[in-house]
């Protein structure tokens, strides 16, 4: 464990501790203290300074524990994961999940972090991940299936995510195509699948998932959609970010093996369960063009249907944005 892990182990009861308590624990001078509590700083991580009580988190935290992340797994699930790895920061848990996979990491290989520096969003975006406060996770798996045969994955996962967050007693949460977990028109997470490998297989597929779960409101505003967290959701009930991660891992390991075996048909039902569009006025916006109409749900491959003038056309790729009735977009 690195010295700065330990730091914020201690400090992560949100109490204060002086500069010569933390040194003497750790084995350094104040002064050596002092630089590791500014280098917490660039992490995100709010320290207050206070003369005669020491330092503190601004709010406690529950850092994230791999022992018990996997304890929630079940017996099915279990053997599906080949490693758990915790990362303090990384740039992005897909971009580091990756290289994993081509380092040699086996299939089912997953990694989750306190931090993202540069997390990463579909269509280009930036995921604002600060520390402590949510869940990034990805998880690197080897699929015998062709390219085509993967349409429809990325809904799968979003049906997963969606599964744990029921198991965790978390409702009135829903999808929009592809895969934007919502809650009352805020986005609560995303999914990004990033696939590489031979048309007709096998396929290397890196799938993220990102969940705000405790947003602080200073990384919050930097992001340039409405959004909404697990903990508002919750009424303001502290949720545990480790059962958390624990319940989304388990659903992600036995989706991914069951979309193996069965396809994008066997989660067809739960993702029409939880469509947000179904026979709302949407707006898709494609690369050349955008199309208004009525979403109609999924077909069996995953592509979303749009009534449009009276004919039904499929889409594989666009920005769904729902049209509300006073025409104000949600
Ligand atoms: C979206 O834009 O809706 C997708 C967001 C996906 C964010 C997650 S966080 C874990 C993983 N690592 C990343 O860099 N992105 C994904």
């Amino acid at each position: 464990m690195t010295q700065d892990v330990k730091l914020i182990q201690l400090l992560s009861d949100g109490r204060f501790h002086s500069g010569e308590e933390l040194g003497s624990i750790l084995g350094v001078s104040r002064a050596a203290v002092w630089k590791m509590l500014r280098s917490l700083a660039a992490l995100g991580l709010c320290v207050q300074a206070v003369p005669a009580k020491g330092y503190r988190l601004q709010e406690p935290l529950e850092l994230l524990d791999g022992a018990l992340i996997q304890s929630i797994l079940s017996p099915s699930a279990k053997p599906l994961l080949s490693e758990l790895e915790l990362l303090l920061t990384v740039d992005s848990t897909n971009r580091h999940a990756q290289r994993a996979a081509v380092q040699g990491a086996r299939s089912g290989y997953a990694c989750i972090a306190e931090h993202q520096s540069a997390g990463r969003g579909r269509r280009g975006r930036a995921w604002v991940s600060p520390f402590g406060a949510n869940l990034y996770l990805s998880v690197y798996r080897r699929f015998h299936l062709s390219l085509a045969a993967l349409a429809g994955l990325s809904l799968a996962v979003g049906v997963a995510v969606l599964k744990a967050l029921h198991r965790a007693d978390l409702s009135g949460v829903g999808l929009k195509w592809p895969n934007d977990i919502l809650w009352e028109g805020r986005k609560l997470g995303g999914v990004l699948v990033e696939l590489t490998g031979e048309a007709s297989g096998p396929c290397d597929v890196v799938v993220g998932v990102g969940l705000n779960v405790r947003m602080p409101r200073g990384a919050g505003v930097e992001i340039d959609q409405p959004w909404v967290d697990v903990h508002t959701i919750a009424g303001g009930c502290s949720v545990s970010r480790n059962r958390l991660c624990g319940l989304v891992l388990q659903e992600l390991l036995i989706g991914l093996e069951d979309f193996e075996q069965f396809g994008f048909e066997r989660f067809r039902a739960d993702w029409l369960r939880w469509d947000l569009t179904k026979d709302k006025e949407v707006e898709l916006r494609l690369n050349d063009k955008v199309v208004y109409g009525r979403a109609l749900g999924i077909d069996s491959s995953g592509a979303l249907l749009v009534e449009e003038g009276g004919t039904v056309h499929a889409y594989n790729a666009g920005e769904v944005t729902l049209r509300a009735r006073d025409d104000t977009v949600a």
